[in-house]
């Protein structure tokens, strides 16, 4: 298979890896699994996949038509498109978003090294109950020095790439290293579909009880859907202005999006069979996937390798994707400030950290990021939720509107087609990317401010 796909991944290779790089990452194995088993399995995830269908795919190729014409930042973008408008304000909402999202992505991120560093000295090579498991979980993120260390270890790497241009080398590796991911995920969704009691996991990922639908549910789906394919900040736009002009665009966008929600959707197989077999509860919030995997890496064959191996791809996953968050936020001040790219990267960089800490400190590190204004939700929750929910959604609201009713369908279709590759069903995009898009992000949004259903 691979060799059959080769030659056309590296004909397009710079943007497929970059996209499929910053598409995959914790979006997929951390935030889809717990955030499907807070919304109640079934329902969640069959309006997660609608919406990648009737949303993502298309912001998708709004975002990546926006980028090929312009060949800018998002702010760049807007500005060239309609100068003197109010435009360029949704790319400064794309840019302050990449900066919202790294700041809490890279603690999680930091959580991963430290069980890649776990996994080497053979903590997770053995059986491992949940119990134990859970112990080692609280340690580390209960550990202010340790959490807010990590942090910054993982930032110092997303700048050291960031600094350089994302390289050649980057994507090289990502060529090997994302297949790499796909193969060991299969591996351990295996092994969990065939733990004893695993079935009632699927049962509860697969099998929609259309009661539990409620506003927050939708939102939550809609989130990650946006958050899964990196859309609503103009990420997309960024990547997208990259892209050769003799390629075909919209392929390469799909093909993106196919292999993204896939990986999701394997990590969900992988979860759900794993924590009812050995009785985690499924809504137990962000730190499901951090507690269930290691109980099941010790019942696999050469189960120390296999931890290492998969930590390792986990922390490079979440390391493509912290690299296009804070690749939008340097594009911006490199293009439209006259920053270097170097001083950007180190100065953005930092200031991510400072940024990072009150989440590095909110699951138990102090009491008042724990419980963060008295909400009962953690800091790090709150701003997962926000920019990861709210802004991408508002975002790809006003892009989708922007493509549909300024910009206009048949600029975004030639910028999409401009390789002379026809899209397939471009009329029925048209109508999702000025329709359905802005018709249905609007209803959630205005559903949940008048619900009040904000978590
Ligand atoms: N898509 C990434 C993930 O699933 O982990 C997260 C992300 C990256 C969101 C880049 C948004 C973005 F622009």
């Amino acid at each position: 298979m691979a060799t059959a796909n080769r030659g056309q991944w590296s004909g397009k290779t710079g943007f497929i890896l970059a996209a499929a790089g910053s598409a995959i990452g914790l979006g997929n194995i951390w935030r889809f699994p717990y955030t499907a088993g807070e919304n109640g399995g079934g329902a969640f995830v069959l309006l997660y996949l609608a919406f990648v269908l009737l949303i993502g795919i298309p912001v998708v190729l709004a975002e990546l038509s926006i980028g090929r014409t312009t060949e800018k930042n998002p702010v760049g973008a807007f500005k060239a498109l309609v100068p003197n408008s109010l435009w360029p304000y949704l790319g400064g909402l794309g840019v302050l978003t990449g900066f919202g999202i790294l700041a809490f992505y890279s603690v999680l991120a930091g959580w991963t090294l430290s069980y890649l560093y776990g996994g080497i000295t053979g903590v997770y090579g053995g059986a491992m109950t949940a119990a134990e498991s859970t112990a080692i979980f609280e340690h580390l993120i209960g550990d202010p020095t340790l959490s807010i260390s990590l942090t910054a270890a993982f930032l110092f790497l997303t700048v050291i790439v960031v600094r350089k241009g994302v390289s050649g080398g980057i994507e090289k590796a990502t060529k090997i290293l994302m297949p790499l991911l796909l193969i060991i995920l299969v591996g351990l969704a295996i092994r969990s579909l065939t733990l004893p009691g695993g079935v009632d996991g699927l049962v509860y990922l697969f099998k929609p009880d259309f009661t539990k639908i409620t506003g927050s549910v939708i939102m939550s789906a809609l989130g990650q859907a946006l958050f899964s394919l990196s859309l609503g900040m103009g990420a997309m736009i960024t990547y997208g202005s990259y892209f050769p002009k003799t390629e075909n665009l919209h392929q390469a966008g799909m093909m993106v999006a196919a292999f993204d929600t896939t990986i999701a959707i394997l990590a969900g197989i992988i979860i759900f069979p794993a924590l009812f077999s050995v009785g985690v509860a499924p809504d137990a919030g962000p730190g499901l996937v951090f507690v269930v995997l290691p109980t099941i890496f010790g019942s696999l064959p050469g189960g120390q390798l296999f931890a290492i191996a998969f930590y390792a791809l986990l922390s490079i996953a979440a390391l493509t994707s912290t690299i296009s968050l804070l690749e939008v936020v340097v594009a911006y001040f490199v293009d439209e400030k006259g920053w270097s790219r170097n001083n950007a990267a180190w100065i953005l960089g930092a200031l991510c950290f400072v940024l990072a800490v009150p989440s590095a400190l909110s699951s138990g590190g102090s009491e008042m990021f724990t419980n963060f204004l008295g909400s009962g939700v953690d800091f790090l929750s709150w701003n997962n939720i926000i920019w990861g929910n709210y802004s991408l959604s508002l975002g790809a609201l006003l892009i989708t509107f922007f493509v549909g009713w300024k910009w206009g369908i048949p600029a975004a279709m030639e910028s999409l087609e401009s390789s002379g590759h026809k899209l397939p069903g471009a009329k029925l995009m048209g109508v999702l990317i000025k329709f359905v898009c802005p018709i249905a992000v609007g209803i959630v949004l205005i559903y949940i401010i008048v619900t009040q259903q904000y978590f």
